[in-house]
């Protein structure tokens, strides 16, 4: 994300708040998965308890009450019981856990591509796509796991914990007689030394930086020494740099020694402790028996039951202190997705949101103002015009000057800074973004296609169109017979790439617009109709939008003057913010204007050689020379029929 927030500290609450959106849609799923891993934890130090009673029982048989069926037998299948049962219990909780994580992923996938849609352009507009494509994928794979774990494995392992202590609070006091003081200082040991472990880690956070830097400098070292090497040849300070290069390199393998020697410190004391603590353990209750006035017959489970037991309590710790100290390394990653869930689209339904009025094909732009940020330029500076319904106005103004801006404002993409646009009598703002969406089509600038069937292009607008109903509208607006000449069997069925392969920039206009019409909208915007057509193709789409939005409050905004006068029935020439210009194309192309001025300029290219359309080449010559404009046209054609990779820039 390029607007990313400055990275935060680890936040248990937002961690909480994450994880419950994410299990909310099965939380049944990960209790189960929290209560499989919870009776293999239990059942382990059970095992270790009931390991130790069938010792005593055992020692018990060579006593002098030995006598008849021995309830040692009993325990030592219980035990063989157990020890079978627990493996199976693992599968089963390892398998609830995938099935559980797979869901969640799924979920949360699905949940960020959702947001990401509903969060529009002006999220969009400040946020790196790549990024946000590699947090649906890749991010949301590594975050997942660590959601889950943290749904589920604190309240495990802590419950793990308390009982583990439980057991061998029970065997130290009741078996081996253990003052209390004793035993506190035991579990201060126990408790205490996996946090000696946790804070030597905390270096290799600081090292790492260590390394990173080292490392940078290293590079920027390599980049001194190339960015010129003629220079440093001639000037003879290929030794000097040697020398800087070898000090650098010197420096960033002590810091990567160090690092290795900080990592491996808490790793050899976090993989020893629980052995180092057995032994402790084992030391203080042989001598607790060798030393006891009375020896308890059940003092020989109970050393067994404590050394058991002992890295039950410790582990659950260390791995707790882990995953919280990986949670942590990891958070700028966490932040970047919360920051995605938490978001809210900017425009939403008010309360009194209303439907689409009876009158809404009636738009009316009231004293509109608007500038893009607080204090940034006013791109629009009150506009006041009253479109007449059921006609094609054309806004034409030069590049900047603000026209898919309004066309931004019509759909409620952006919200004028001041003034008012209605529907009929209903202010936009008012209007629900459900029945706007409906009634109020679109055809950008860019138009959105994905690679799937035409079928799916289509579907894209209204899910619910059969294959007659898309047929008819082909029909209508004369896209039928593009699509038979490209597939002359199931043209729906003919597949497309997502910048609209195999279709020419006129069909891909003709495409997107027949498809707004599937939504049967009240009212039609087009933003740039031109862009991306070839100029021979120009006059026809003209009439093919003219005959398509025939009946439609249609609203066209484009720089294309020319294509305008054989296209609109009104014009509005946007300048300076406002409709300096308002009245029939023939009318203003005969008196001065800005709509006159960029007819002039228009024209004046053309005949320069110079295709507004293919403004990306140079002109077409002839052995030098300048080709008329009509040639002009054609070799510009030429090359776009040729395959040339001509989508002209948007303006
Ligand atoms: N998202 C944006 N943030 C800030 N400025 C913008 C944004 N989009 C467009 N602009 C600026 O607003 C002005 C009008 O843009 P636009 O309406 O796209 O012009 P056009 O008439 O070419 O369609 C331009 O100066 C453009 O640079
Ligand atoms: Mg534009």
């Amino acid at each position: 994300m390029t607007a990313a927030s400055a990275p935060q500290e680890f936040s248990l609450r937002q961690l909480l708040r994450w994880t419950w959106q994410v299990i909310r849609p099965a939380p049944w799923l990960i209790a189960a998965a929290a209560g499989a891993d919870l009776v293999v934890t239990l059942g382990n130090q059970a095992q270790a308890q009931l390991f130790a009673r069938v010792l005593d029982q055992i020692r018990a048989l060579a006593g002098p009450s030995a006598a008849g069926a021995h309830p040692s037998f009993g325990l030592a299948y219980l035990l063989v019981v157990t020890v079978v049962l627990l493996p199976l219990f693992a599968f089963a909780a390892r398998t609830i856990s995938a099935f559980a994580d797979s869901r969640m992923l799924e979920q949360l996938q699905l949940s960020l591509h959702d947001k990401l849609l509903r969060l529009g352009v002006e999220w969009h507009d400040r946020h790196d796509t790549a990024t946000s494509v590699q947090l649906v994928d890749r991010i949301a794979r590594g975050a997942q796991p660590a959601l889950s774990m943290a749904a589920k494995y604190p309240l495990v392992q802590a419950i793990g914990l308390c009982t583990g202590s439980g057991l061998l609070s029970l065997n130290l006091g009741q078996s081996l007689k253990t003052p209390w003081e004793i035993q506190a200082i035991g579990f201060a040991l126990l408790l205490g030394l996996p946090f000696v472990a946790w804070r030597l880690s905390n270096r290799v956070r600081a090292s790492n930086a260590a390394v990173q830097a080292a490392e940078t400098s290293v590079s920027a070292e390599v980049l001194n020494s190339l960015s010129l090497p003629g220079d440093i040849q001639t000037i003879g300070a290929a030794p000097q740099r040697s020398l800087r290069m070898a000090e650098r390199l010197r420096a960033a393998a002590k810091a990567r020694f160090m690092m290795a020697v900080n990592i491996e410190l808490p790793n050899q004391l976090s993989q020893a402790l629980p052995t180092l603590l057995q032994a402790l353990f084992l030391v203080y209750a042989v001598l607790a028996v060798a030393t006891a006035s009375t020896i308890d017959p059940n003092a020989i489970g109970a050393i067994v039951a404590i050394y058991l037991l002992v890295p039950m309590v410790v582990n659950p710790l260390i791995s707790l202190i882990n995953f919280f100290t990986g949670l942590n390394a990891q958070w700028p990653m966490f932040q970047m997705f919360g920051e995605v869930l938490d978001a809210e689209p900017r425009t939403m339904d008010r309360p009194d949101a209303s439907d689409w009025p009876a009158n809404g094909s009636q738009v009316s732009l009231v004293g509109v103002r608007f500038s893009y940020a607080p204090g940034a330029a006013k791109i629009l500076d009150g506009v006041d015009y009253r479109f007449e319904p059921g006609k094609l106005t054309a806004i034409v103004g030069r590049s900047g000057s603000g026209k898919s801006t309004i066309i931004r404002l019509l759909t409620r993409l952006r919200e004028p800074t001041a003034g008012e646009i209605r529907m009929g009598d209903v202010p936009l703002g008012r209007i629900k973004l459900d029945a706007l969406r409906r009634n109020v089509a679109i055809v950008g600038q860019k138009a959105l296609f994905i690679s799937d069937t035409v079928r799916a292009n289509f579907k894209l607008a209204d899910p619910g169109a059969s294959d007659a109903d898309i047929e008819a509208m082909c029909k209508k607006t004369k896209f039928w017979n593009i699509l038979l000449d490209k597939q002359p069997s199931a043209p729906l069925d003919l597949t497309m790439s997502r910048d609209g392969e195999p279709f020419s920039g006129g069909q891909c206009r003709i495409f997107a617009v027949t498809r707004a019409l599937l939504r049967r909208p009240a009212v039609m915007l087009l933003d740039e109709p031109t862009t991306g057509v070839n100029p021979l193709q120009l006059e026809e789409l003209a009439a093919q939008i003219r005959e398509a939005c025939s009946g439609i409050t249609t609203i066209a905004v484009e720089h294309d003057c020319d294509f305008i006068l054989g296209l609109a029935d009104q014009v509005c020439a946007l300048d300076a913010g406002r409709f300096a210009q308002v009245g029939e194309p023939s009318r203003l192309a005969a008196e001065p204007g800005v709509f006159h001025d960029m007819l002039e300029a228009r024209r004046r290219l053309a005949a320069s050689g110079v295709q507004m359309k293919t403004e990306a080449f140079p002109a077409p010559t002839i052995g030098g020379k300048a080709i008329p404009a009509p040639m002009a046209a054609q070799a510009g054609a030429l090359k776009i029929a040729a395959g040339s990779p001509m989508k002209s820039m948007p303006t």
